[in-house]
């Protein structure tokens, strides 16, 4: 297939064409995942649950993300690799800006990073310098210890609003991608209409432009608790590839997520 661009998620986005996005760590899976048609790579900070064993996201240090993203540069061809800027790396542009261009080095197109209006600044500030940015909004698992645990994010009207403006705002200061996790299905749509750049899913309904999940979880070897909003993609295949294949056409057919994956 011809390489995915942002200019090609937007084009997919206007042509209603579902965008789907895993979690990749390593050279061998990226591989895969490349061949079985998965639109983004992305380097996920769950690293350090699914790969370190780690409780939580926070121990995730600039130099993990950009070996773990060196490794999936080298497996992936056509693919968009996306990285994500780990906890504590981006309190302020300056800093955000060494760290994403530490990833971007390492073989990222594109750094994410989690937070609303408060990093619009940053986020001007990197897109200006050539590092294109995914945001995640709704429940962003770097602020656990603020939020109280991984709870369903925007059930009130205030929330619900503040979420609005949030995605919004980053927007407005060149994101060109925006994940939103554990929300609303309503607030899903709401939002995603609301935009004109493309919005990615994990626990946000049907309507967003695509679906992202972990790797770990859709195949069912994470041990922990799953979410909600994970569905075991290895249920009725004999093979990795084809788990893959089939959530790439779940997606793209819109089987994915269901109503029982949605809050
Ligand atoms: O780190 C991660 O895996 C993520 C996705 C769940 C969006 O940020
Ligand atoms: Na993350």
């Amino acid at each position: 297939r011809k390489t995915v661009t942002i200019p090609a998620l937007q084009a997919m986005r206007a042509a209603g064409e579902k965008i789907a996005m895993l979690t990749c760590y390593d050279a061998s899976f990226a591989t895969l995942m490349d061949h079985c048609g998965v639109d983004v790579l992305l380097i996920g900070d769950s690293l350090g649950n699914v790969c370190q064993g780690q409780s939580s996201t926070l121990p995730v240090t600039i130099a993990d993300m950009a070996y773990h993203t060196a490794c999936v540069a080298r497996g992936n061809k056509t693919a968009l690799v996306a990285a994500d800027l780990p906890f504590a790396t981006y309190a302020t542009k300056e800093t955000a800006f060494d760290n994403a261009a530490r990833l971007m080095q390492a073989g990222a197109h594109m750094v994410k990073l989690e937070g609303g209006v408060w990093l619009a600044d940053t986020v001007q500030f990197l897109t200006e310098r050539s590092i294109p940015v995914c945001a995640h909004i709704g429940l962003t698992p770097q602020s656990v210890h603020v939020l109280g645990g991984n709870k369903v994010q925007g059930k009130t009207a205030a929330g619900a609003e503040k979420l609005k403006a949030d995605a919004l705002a980053l927007q407005a200061a060149g994101a060109s991608l925006i994940v939103l996790e554990a929300i609303p299905s309503l607030l899903g749509k709401e939002v995603t209409d609301l935009l004109t750049i493309p919005t990615i899913g994990i626990g946000a309904g049907p309507d967003c432009s695509g679906q992202v999940l972990v790797m770990h979880d859709m195949l069912d070897v994470f041990p922990g608790k799953k979410a909600r909003f994970v569905r075991n993609f290895m249920q009725g295949q004999t093979s990795i590839d084809a788990a893959f294949r089939a959530y790439v056409g779940a997606v793209r057919d819109k089987s994915f997520p269901a109503p029982e994956h949605c809050f």
